[in-house]
């Protein structure tokens, strides 16, 4: 068994990055294709996934992009096999794609809450499934689908948001049981405040940008390169025994209950 930083190596390794067009998926896609790996670009906005692409290769970096939309599960079904039948295997998916809407209970109606979940939920089913075929067959797969800090808390005016990522912590889990039998790890990553187009709206306008801080211990928002790191472990033979887990890259913010800055200990010093 490999050693030290050479465990980290993606060399020879196929990965698929959903909702990679931009932002946090291109941040991964980029980290592993900077680890060695073939990286296969997806996303619904097939412009986004050419320019990707074009960006990767002009780093010397080997990409492709195969635009679908991750809830048609024929159209995932159908990639996969060309994916499989291009390259001859896939052993990483990063289970990525997904969307916010911020409204408040009232105005948050089914269909809100119905393409919340297919996007955020149900198509990471989908889309692993898919994938669990040929990862079963050559006994060897990553499976790591994004999270959030909405996994495992709550904020208001995302309620579908919150239901969502809570499933995405099930379903990792779910399939880590099932697929651990077949050389198949299933982690989660679950992310902060990220520096994306997601946070366009709230970015720039004050008060819920620096509520942000205030509850970060390391009192920041973070680049979405910042998140390489933890894709990389988990798709290495660094992360060879490491399945079920939902790692948080968040700055501390699950970790602590209060405000970090400036902060009242209750207790005369
Ligand atoms: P983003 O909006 O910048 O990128 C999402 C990408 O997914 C876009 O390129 C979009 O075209 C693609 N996409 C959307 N629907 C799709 C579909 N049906 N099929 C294929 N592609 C589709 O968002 P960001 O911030 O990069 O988020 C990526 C993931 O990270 C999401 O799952 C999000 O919930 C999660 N996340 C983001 C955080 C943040 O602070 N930005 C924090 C925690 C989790």
């Amino acid at each position: 068994m490999a050693s030290g930083i050479e465990l980290f190596t993606l060399k020879g390794r196929v990965a698929l990055v959903t909702g990679a067009g931009r932002g946090i998926g291109f941040s991964f896609a980029k980290g592993l294709a900077a680890a060695g790996a073939h990286v296969v670009i997806n996303d619904i906005n097939a412009d986004n996934a050419n320019s990707a692409v074009e960006s990767l290769r002009s780093e010397g970096l080997s990409a492709e992009a195969v635009p679908f939309d991750v809830t048609d599960n024929p159209a995932v079904a159908a990639a996969v096999d060309d994916i499989v039948a291009r390259n001859g295997r896939l052993d990483i998916l990063m289970n990525n794609a997904g969307i916010l809407i911020r409204k408040p209970i009232e105005t948050h109606d089914m269909d809100d809450w119905n393409k919340v979940i297919a996007i955020n939920l149900s198509s990471l089913y989908g889309v692993a499934r898919e994938c669990a075929r040929p990862m079963r067959a050559q006994k060897y797969g990553r499976i790591i689908n994004t999270a959030s800090v909405m996994a495992i808390s709550s904020r208001p005016g995302v309620i579908s948001y919150v239901a969502a990522k809570h499933g995405v912590v099930g379903i990792t889990r779910g399939m880590a049981s099932e697929l651990g039998p077949d050389g198949i790890t299933v982690n989660a990553i679950g992310p902060g405040y990220i520096l994306t187009d997601m946070n366009k709206k709230v970015l720039g306008t004050g008060t819920f940008e620096q509520q942000v801080i205030d509850r970060t211990p390391l009192a920041r928002w973070a680049e979405p390169d910042e998140l390489q790191g933890a894709a990389i472990f988990l798709a290495s033979e660094a992360g060879s025994f490491v399945t079920g887990h939902v790692l948080m890259v968040d700055g501390g913010m699950t970790a602590n209950a209060f405000l970090t800055q400036s902060v009242d200990l209750g207790v005369a010093s």
